[in-house]
């Protein structure tokens, strides 16, 4: 089985203090960075871009795990990876050629990860599965932190750990969105290796961020 892993999303930190936070969730013992690039198109919110994760990268050694929920996400795969994103994660509604998107993905010498959101099927990215290294089941609709958890995505989990068997495969499966003490054991109990949260990594215990990932990787 493969480690578990905590992705603290930085939508819920200080944007005040985006460099401090980083520094923060590196001391307490995050295993990588989550950043949530939304464009006010492909979902209803917008956050940061290439400009921003530039200037944290330089203060962090970390994994960034990049979130892209833009469209269209094709023409801004370089920038991100310019910027330095170590993992692209897209959605595949969010590209007119899923098949290129990730070539150019991994082109760049990326890690590449497809996101489905609650609705989307496994279907849609089955062909792909072979040629990826994560997938990223949204436990919300994404665009907001703070979202109710939804346990009927722990399914897909299962379905996914089963296509790695009979394939003999073995991408990452991260899940994101209402991630809490409760539920982070189900979605490891389901098959998923790392954990998106932001809420209750920042929210919970009064911050203590080192409590929180402990906490959330306890099975
Ligand atoms: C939702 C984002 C998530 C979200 C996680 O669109 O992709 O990463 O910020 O935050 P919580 O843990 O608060 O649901
Ligand atoms: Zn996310």
């Amino acid at each position: 089985m493969k480690k578990i892993k905590i992705s603290p999303s930085i939508l819920s930190a200080d944007f005040s203090q985006l460099g401090n936070e980083i520094k923060r969730l590196e001391e307490a013992g995050a295993d990588m960075i989550h950043v949530d690039v939304m464009d006010g198109h492909f979902v209803p919110n917008l956050t940061i871009g290439p400009p921003v994760i530039k200037a944290l990268k330089k203060k962090s050694s970390m994994i960034f795990d990049v979130h892209l929920m833009i469209s269209p996400v094709h023409k801004y795969i370089q920038a991100y990876s310019d910027a330095g994103a170590d993992i692209i994660t897209i959605h595949p509604e969010a590209t007119n050629d899923l098949n290129l998107s990730i070539l150019k993905i991994k082109e760049l010498n990326k890690k590449v990860g497809v996101s489905l959101n609650p609705e989307t099927k496994i279907e849609l990215i089955e062909n792909y599965l072979d040629k990826i290294d994560l997938v990223l089941i949204m436990s919300v609709n994404p665009g907001f932190g703070g979202q109710k958890f939804m346990p009927e995505v722990l399914k897909k989990i299962k379905t996914l750990k089963e296509i790695q068997n009979e394939r003999d495969i073995s991408f990452d499966i991260e899940i994101d969105g209402g991630i809490n003490f409760d539920n982070s054991k189900l979605a490891i109990e389901a098959g998923a290796n790392i954990l998106v949260s932001g809420t209750t990594i920042f929210k919970s215990n009064n911050g203590n961020i080192k409590k929180n990932i402990e906490l959330l990787k306890s099975k």
